[in-house]
């Protein structure tokens, strides 16, 4: 097709209008002219398809088709890439296969569907001779995955390291900077639009996960799907483990961690973990406030590098959905597809890969407890710990005391995760522990 002053047009479909498909419309609009000079083609968004037709999205749509047909727009010889943005398994799933099945090809920000189908959807599209796109699947508008498919290419890469998540890292700067309770910010969160009405998924872990699955596929060419992922998220945490982690010279974030761990004869075998992580006060990571995301990937040639920005909302987001259309219509243009594995690895090269036991992980950890204040329940703690194999660098006792409970915090030297398992064990069985203790692990590199 010829578009204006000689150059190509490449017809976009897009599937899903809300604040995301709507930053997509402004972007195509406002940045159109620098779209055009760089790609040499431009990109003409022909069809939008949503259920809800009535909301005004405040965006001008008068040379745009605008229905409820997803089909339709899918099927629509004008529309060679779609964009999913409609979120969720099993609509996007179907819509996705059907587009791939037209022979169209993908643009998606879905990184729960291709955490758990990505095997599917990623074969499909390889099978047709099609590319799926899905920059915006982590880290919003930070183009983390095109820097660890291109950029660090020539790397092995040894640990990705990152907050993933804007809404638990705004609650936990919160949390640290009022000392309120986890209900309290939660709430006012919600209220300022910082977190969904069910906060699920970002709040345990969920939605860092999905993300997780997608890096440390793509730094490793590991198989596996965000349910192989041991997840825990930040409910629970308390006003003391901020306290006391400041004291320490810590700060908590959400990190959703995977290293690779080589034996000496080569054997390459994984760590991959979401978790409430305590990093130095001194790092980089620890300067990462309210919801911004920030990724750390370490390559065996290149060092550390780190990737910081918005990690959601419109703009960013449809930056990175944008930035992809424009690198599949550069492969129309130029008549190829799959100039870069999308996953990182050739298909062939991906495969499952053994993680390492808990009898391997070490760290030192933070170790909260909430007890009643008997005579001898410090020195039952502290020998239990022993008996685990774990050795205490400091101890602390904060609360009343006498007849209400307090707390007793633990900073530990360096145990394995087997070690910290029978530890908190042994420590729930104690008459005098009133709760679960909380872990929090130590990463001293962050
Ligand atoms: N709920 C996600 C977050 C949005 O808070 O980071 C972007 O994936």
């Amino acid at each position: 097709m010829s578009g204006k002053r000689g150059t190509s047009r490449i017809g976009v479909g897009l599937i899903g209008f809300g604040t995301i498909g709507t930053g997509v419309v402004k972007v195509l609009r406002e940045n159109a002219p620098v779209i055009e000079q760089r790609l040499g083609a431009e990109l003409r968004l022909v069809r939008i398809a949503d259920l809800d037709l009535e909301t005004d999205r405040g965006v001008e749509l008068s040379d745009i088709r605008f229905d409820a047909d997803a089909s339709g727009l899918i099927a629509d010889p004008e529309v060679q890439i779609v964009i999913e943005l409609i979120g969720g398994y099993d609509v996007a799933r179907r819509f996705i296969l059907e587009a791939l099945a037209a022979g169209k090809h993908v643009v998606t920000a879905n990184k729960a569907l291709l955490a758990l189908h990505g095997r599917e959807l990623f074969g499909a599209a390889e099978a047709a001779g099609l590319d799926i796109a899905f920059e915006a699947a982590v880290g919003g508008g930070i183009p983390v995955l095109r820097s660890l498919r291109e950029g660090l290419a020539a790397n092995r890469i040894e640990r990705v390291l990152g907050i993933l998540n804007g809404t638990t890292n705004y609650v936990l700067t919160e949390m640290e900077r009022t000392g309120e309770d986890f209900d309290v910010v939660l709430k006012r969160a919600q209220d300022l639009g910082y977190a969904e009405a069910d906060p699920t998924f970002d709040v345990d872990g969920i939605d860092a996960a999905h993300k997780l699955a997608l890096l440390t596929t793509m730094a490793f060419g590991a198989e596996l799907t965000f349910e192989d992922i041991p997840t825990e998220g930040i409910r629970g945490l308390r006003p003391i483990d901020f306290e006391l982690a400041t004291e320490f010279g810590y700060r908590i974030k959400l990190l959703g961690i995977a290293r690779s761990h080589r034996s000496a004869d080569g054997e390459e075998r994984i760590e991959v973990g979401v978790q409430p992580t305590m990093v130095p006060e001194s790092s980089l990571l620890a300067k990462v406030d309210g919801a911004m995301n920030a990724i750390e990937v370490r390559g065996n040639a290149v060092g550390p590098t780190l990737y910081y920005g918005a990690g959601a909302g419109e703009m960013p987001t449809a930056s990175a959905v944008v930035a992809d259309l424009m690198e599949i219509a550069r492969e129309i243009v130029r008549g190829g597809r799959g100039r870069v594995a999308p996953l990182s690895y050739q298909p062939r090269f991906i495969e499952a890969k053994s993680f390492v036991t808990d009898a391997e992980r070490h760290g030192r950890a933070l170790l909260r407890l909430i007890v009643r204040d008997e005579a001898g329940t410090l020195g039952r703690i502290a020998t239990l710990l022993g008996e685990s194999g774990i050795a205490i660098e400091s101890i602390v006792r904060r609360g009343q005391g006498e007849a209400g409970p307090v707390s007793i915090v633990v900073l530990t030297r360096s145990a394995s995760e087997e070690a910290f398992q029978k530890a908190t064990e042994g420590l729930s069985a104690l008459p005098e522990v009133l709760e679960t203790p909380r872990r929090i692990r130590i990463e001293e590199e962050g």
